[in-house]
């Protein structure tokens, strides 16, 4: 499953061209999964200043903090301050994880909830360590092949994570990454094998399409 490399000259030109991916999916509706951290951010706004409509889609979470969302690391508050409250019409529907509850009950409840839903486009991040969502290096939840979310017990807080079959049952991946500290990490997710020691190489649409915007920078160590 090979992916469709964007390479921008800027980071703010990744940021534009899957901020144009989200408007345009949010234009057609359908299932949109987000990821938090500090990237995303920029898109975010000009998603919704490009389409300010949501109206026609159901908004989803890749993964979310064990925290309350209005707590600072909540990735819920980083999107509703971002984009949903950006917006002029918001979505349809926002299935946020009830990260204020115990990570078990939270990952049980959004496991159930995400029962019989095709995402129609999941936004990811990458981590440094090649981390996607919350599916960390060599972590079990990479393991899981039946649950649609997982709690994923970390030493800064619990997460809770969409599992690898949920996003790649997705119709479209669009991986953003910028900046030369993510270098390293793209290369092994793009440039090199499937390994659980790059959760992001293992994040493919199975039957639909993955892309992966890029700044110059972040694409240093691939052949493009
Ligand atoms: C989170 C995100 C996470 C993020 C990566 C990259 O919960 O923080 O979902 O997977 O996408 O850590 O984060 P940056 O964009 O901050 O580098």
């Amino acid at each position: 499953m090979d992916v469709e490399l964007r390479v921008a000259g800027s980071a703010d030109a990744a940021r534009r061209e899957a901020a144009e991916l989200l408007a345009e999916q949010a234009a057609r509706g359908g299932h949109v999964a987000v990821s938090g951290g500090s990237t995303p951010g920029p898109a975010y706004e000009l998603a919704a200043r490009l389409e300010p409509d949501w109206s026609r889609t159901e908004l989803w979470f890749a993964d979310e903090r064990c925290v309350a969302p209005t707590d600072d690391r909540a990735n819920y508050r980083l999107v509703r301050e971002r984009l949903l409250d950006r917006l002029e019409r918001p979505p349809a529907a926002e299935h946020r994880v009830r990260g204020e509850l115990a990570a078990g009950r939270a990952a049980n409840e959004y496991d159930a909830e995400l029962r019989g839903v095709a995402l129609d486009l999941v936004l990811l991040g990458i981590g440094s360590d090649g981390h996607t969502a919350s599916l960390f290096p060599n972590d079990a939840a990479l393991g899981e092949e039946e649950r649609r979310a997982v709690a994923v017990p970390r030493a800064d807080v619990e997460r809770v994570t969409m599992t690898l079959p949920v996003l790649r049952e997705a119709a479209a991946i669009a991986f953003l990454a910028t900046g030369r500290d993510k270098a390293d990490a793209v290369r092994r997710a793009f440039g090199g094998s499937e390994s659980p020691a790059t959760p992001a190489s293992l994040v493919r649409s199975a039957a639909g399409i993955t892309y992966a915007f890029l700044d110059r920078e972040a694409a240093v160590g691939l052949r493009v």
